[in-house]
């Protein structure tokens, strides 16, 4: 049965982003939005039809609006759907054991370099099944969803061998056919080096580039392909070969760059034409000047700077500099285990000296560059997927300021409420 139409009235501000399709937004563009004041959007066949204010998108359906379910956004301010481009998103278990150690004082990294950290949710995801792997995911989207998030991207990494890497991604495509949330899969298995490797990781490296990207970029299952590059993990060396043999079957590279030590990974991202560089606490300043030259987009994550308690990316300097900033929870189970990109945003704010539009263009349209879908998603234009959030607040500034709280009214995905 055709599905009515939608017509959200009267959005007391209505955030459209219009015309940041074509290229990520950078610098003094990030913070000046496009705003339509008594904002409307008629919606129908999953997609947006018109965005202009009330009084226009009124006049032009006036035949039309009683067969329309009509939502009033009086007071309250409408974004495009947001994006999360960077999530762990299918594995099994969690880890307040390690949140504690860390509490009393062990790192992070001690701990994984301890057989924990990745390992252990490696363990865990291998020991479990298909069907517990989707159940567990489809709650965690269910979470996203309830905090605006309509599209996201989601790694693999917690298989770290060819049968377990495409049981996750094999659930990811499972959840993209059945969820609402718009997936898009990243191969990430480059995300530790096996207990068993641990003395000859270029044999590991090896296994990766020969057996499991060719038959990875085979099944169609990923778009992406990612790495960690740290120290004590790949270096920029293996993490350049793992990425370049991506690029030769199609899958286009991201890395996880410069997160807890300085290594050279912005530059990498830079040298090899990256989608994206994710994390940057501490990537040097050529690194993101070279980002800025090629056009890497910088997904920050500063929910992972919080839980780690690291002093977070230097947003402000990025943008600066000309970088293209998105936001992302990086959900996982040891370092981000968050479903909020609303609290994301808030963080954005106070953490790393970026400014309310800024956060909302990060979490929105130049998220969406990060994947590749702005085409299809990050701002309301005619033609676009109908993937909108109101958000019980009078200005987009509000959102930021009132922190912490989920203030998401109403989801609309694809055309369809799906929150409300
Ligand atoms: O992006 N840094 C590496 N990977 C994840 C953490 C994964 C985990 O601890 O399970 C991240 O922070
Ligand atoms: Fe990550």
């Amino acid at each position: 049965m055709k599905q009515k139409p939608i017509l959200l009235r009267h959005a007391a501000q209505l955030v459209t982003l219009q015309g940041t399709s074509a290229q990520p937004v950078t610098g003094t563009a990030m913070s000046t939005l496009h705003i339509i004041e008594d904002g409307a959007v008629w919606i129908e066949d999953g997609s947006i039809q018109m965005v202009d204010r009330d009084e226009v998108v009124t006049a032009f359906y006036r035949d039309r609006m009683q067969e329309a379910h009509v939502i009033d956004a009086s007071g309250k301010v409408v974004t495009p759907g947001l994006i999360d481009p960077h999530t762990h998103l299918v594995f099994a278990g969690s880890r307040e054991n390690e949140f504690e150690m860390r509490l009393a004082g062990k790192t992070y990294m001690e701990i994984m370099n301890a057989g924990g950290g990745i390992h252990n949710t490696t363990r865990a995801t291998q020991a479990a099944s298909e069907e517990d792997l989707y159940e567990e995911a489809y709650q965690r989207l269910n979470r996203f969803l309830q905090y605006g998030v309509t599209t996201l991207e989601a790694k693999s990494g917690y298989g770290l061998t060819l049968e377990h890497e495409m049981k996750q991604l094999h659930v990811a495509k499972r959840l993209q056919d059945t969820h609402p949330i718009d997936i898009v899969s990243t191969f990430m298995g480059a995300h530790a080096v096996p207990a068993e490797y641990k003395h000859d990781p270029d044999r590991f490296v090896d296994i990766l580039v020969n057996e499991m990207i060719p038959e990875v970029a085979k099944s169609g299952l990923a778009q992406f392909n990612d790495v960690f590059c740290e120290h004590g993990v790949f270096t920029p060396e293996q993490s350049e070969r793992i990425l370049r043999a991506g690029m030769e079957h199609g899958l286009l590279p991201k890395i996880h760059a410069d997160e807890i030590e300085p290594y050279q990974g912005a530059e990498l991202a830079a040298r090899l034409g990256a989608v994206s560089a994710d994390h940057l606490l501490r990537a040097s300043d050529e690194g993101i000047r070279q980002m800025a030259e090629k056009g890497v987009v910088a997904v920050l994550l500063p929910g992972t700077a919080f839980f780690l308690k690291a002093e977070a990316a230097n947003g402000r300097k990025m943008i600066d500099a000309g970088v293209a900033v998105a936001l992302s929870t990086d959900r996982n189970p040891g370092s981000s285990p968050s479903e909020s990109m609303p609290f994301i945003m808030n963080l954005g704010c106070l953490t790393m000296g970026m400014t309310p539009a800024e956060v909302l263009v990060a979490a929105t349209i130049n998220a969406a560059h990060a994947i590749k879908q702005a085409h299809r998603v990050g701002s309301l234009e005619k033609g676009k997927v109908a993937d909108l959030v109101v958000f019980d607040a009078p200005n987009y500034s509000y959102m930021q300021y009132n922190y912490g709280v989920n203030l998401v009214d109403t989801v609309i995905k694809a055309g369809k409420i799906v929150v409300q």
